[in-house]
């Protein structure tokens, strides 16, 4: 079977810094896969080259068997087929966010895909019913608490049903329940025909989230597991970051401070 995508040594600079680092990877359809590792460590990056927003200085990137290029870009028919397929939601929802209000945001994409009116409407009081933000529906999205503009900007993208889904930190910033409303989203698209590729910190919920694992190390992926597998590698997991160990005291006057594995 054809992989979804299949990136081959990617390499991703910023000036100096190299962002991916020979990054290699396969995903099949169908898959939810778990990016994990420590601040800067390239999943961000690994997401805009996954969305075509930005283009490796060398190595190959394919989507169902399709070179994804600049050059292919320039062209409008493939630019719209990938757009209606792959759907990015940014780590920061300010940089997604732009419409006057809720309603619009979630409202524009279907617009740029020339929906009917109709079904416009019809969609978005769906998804803004399914994400519990229908309160919210004539609020400017500048003015929402962080929780809410991340839920929006999931909204924005669940809007049109793309079939592959690429989440940067989905459930940061967000309160226990609206944290769990997207863990049970990430858990209901088990199985299923979508393709969802997530961005995290959270390891408390990693494996109703995910079926396998890329841990990242250093713009590179130093391990692809299952969640079970990458959280019993306690050794893994401290060297990238994802736990930490501190000394804590138990009750005062108790003497004896000792080390304790702490899932940060
Ligand atoms: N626009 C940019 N300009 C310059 N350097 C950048 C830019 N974006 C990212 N970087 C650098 O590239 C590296 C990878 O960053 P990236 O955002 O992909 O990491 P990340 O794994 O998503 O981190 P986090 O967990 O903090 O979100 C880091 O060293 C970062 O400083
Ligand atoms: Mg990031």
């Amino acid at each position: 079977m054809t992989p979804l995508f299949q990136a081959d040594d990617l390499v991703v600079r910023y000036g100096r810094i190299t962002a991916l680092d020979q990054l290699s990877l396969t995903v099949h359809k169908g898959e939810r896969i778990a990016l994990l590792g420590a601040n800067g460590s390239g999943k961000s990056t690994l997401l805009r080259v996954l969305d075509a927003l930005v283009f490796p200085e060398s190595g190959t990137l394919q989507f169902a068997g399709a070179a994804v290029t600049a050059a292919r870009f320039e062209g409008r028919e493939f630019t719209y087929a990938f757009r209606k397929r792959v759907g990015l939601v940014f780590q920061n929802p300010d940089v997604q966010l732009f419409n006057p209000t809720v309603f619009d945001e979630l409202a524009f994409g279907p617009l740029q895909l020339r929906w009917p009116t109709g079904q416009i409407r019809e969609r978005v009081e769906e998804v803004l019913a399914t994400m519990h933000l229908g309160h919210l529906r004539d609020r400017s999205p500048h003015q929402l608490s962080g929780g809410e503009k991340k839920r929006v900007a999931i909204a924005s993208v669940l809007v049109l049903d793309p079939e592959v889904l690429l989440l940067d930190e989905p459930t940061s910033a967000l309160d226990p329940k609206s944290h769990r409303q997207i863990v049970d989203l990430l858990t209901s698209w088990s199985g299923g025909e979508k393709t969802v590729i997530t961005a995290t910190h959270d390891l408390g919920n990693l494996e109703e989230i995910s079926d396998r694992c890329f841990v990242f190390e250093k713009g590179k992926i130093v391990k692809v597991a299952s969640a079970l597998e990458v959280l019993h590698d306690v050794p893994l997991l401290q060297r990238v970051n994802l736990v930490s160990a501190h000394k804590h005291t138990h009750a005062p006057g108790q003497a004896g401070a000792h080390s304790h594995l702490h899932g940060s």
